[in-house]
């Protein structure tokens, strides 16, 4: 059985499992998965400016009538703000979208050039209380050294490209060893056809033997190293599968069998070349 929740190195618990919207498309079908979320009983959702579906997320969790201490709510700072030294802005922006006044955790999204300045941005909206958790998004180790140098506060959490191909097991350990909690984006290998992890033949007999999917081993997985995981779905049936992951315990040799999935594939950009 693993922990529902997480104890971040600020003191705030954070929901081990949040829905992920990354392309769930601003309007109805980001505001139904939100919704069918929160009656599934996540507490959790995990947007970005740059998603553009803020206000459905904002309008979903307003209209779901649950009391804003029992949800966490994660947003990203967009590059172009970062670039721009726009943090204060882009927040306070977010938070009118999100019909909010502060949110759980602001992530600076990706190590744009600014990123540095930003993060003393973050502490700030930190200390004013818009943010109750401040952390970044698809930082390298070299990224968090510096970070480290230059300032007091270590992030909260670091959330990058996670999955069986692409398990970020030297990054874990450094952010472990650093009180940073690693989460992770497209826990289940992403939405691009072909590519898919949840087409997996190991997984698969895997997820058979614990009667489950391959999409809740995907996730129990992360859980089961103490790693937050974000899964995205649309549909109500598959969002509710993917928080019923807290029963589920690995063999030895299934984690061993899981291991040999690695071998470096990152479909996601890289945050040493990407160029928006
Ligand atoms: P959909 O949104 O149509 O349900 P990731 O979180 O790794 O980015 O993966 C998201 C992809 O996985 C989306 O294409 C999503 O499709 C699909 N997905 C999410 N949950 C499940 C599930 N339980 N079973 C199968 N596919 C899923």
């Amino acid at each position: 059985m693993t922990d529902r929740m997480i104890k971040l190195n600020d003191g705030h618990d954070i929901p081990a499992v949040g829905l992920g919207v990354f392309l769930s498309k601003e309007g109805k079908e980001a505001y139904d998965a939100v919704r069918a979320a929160l009656d599934a009983g996540y507490r959790h959702i995990d947007t970005a400016a740059a998603y553009g579906n803020e206000e459905s997320v904002g309008k979903a969790i307003a209209d779901s009538g649950i009391d804003r201490d029992e949800l966490f709510i994660t947003t990203k700072l967009w590059n172009d703000d970062t670039r721009a030294g726009k943090a204060r802005q882009a927040l306070e922006t977010s938070l009118k979208k999100l019909k909010l006044d502060y949110v759980d955790l602001y992530l600076i999204h990706w190590p744009a050039d600014g990123w540095l300045p930003a993060w003393r941005d973050l502490e700030i909206m930190k200390d004013k209380d818009l943010a109750r958790s401040i952390g970044v998004s698809n930082f390298q180790i070299p990224h968090l050294e510096k970070l480290l140098k230059f300032s007091q506060t270590v992030p909260a959490v670091n959330q990058v490209e996670c999955h069986p191909r692409f398990p970020q097991h030297e990054l874990k350990r450094y952010c472990e060893e650093r009180g940073i909690r690693l989460e992770a984006w497209s826990p289940l290998g992403g939405s691009r056809k072909g590519q898919s992890l949840r087409e997996d033949p190991l997984l698969s007999d895997i997820a058979a033997a614990h009667d489950k999917s391959v999409a809740q081993i995907l996730i129990a997985w992360q859980l089961q190293r103490g790693v937050i995981a974000i899964p995205k779905s649309v549909h109500a049936d598959r969002i509710a599968q993917n928080l019923d992951v807290f029963d589920i315990e690995f063999t030895k040799e299934e984690l061993n069998a899981v291991m040999t999935l690695d071998d470096g594939w990152r479909f996601g950009s890289s945050p040493d070349t990407f160029t928006f």
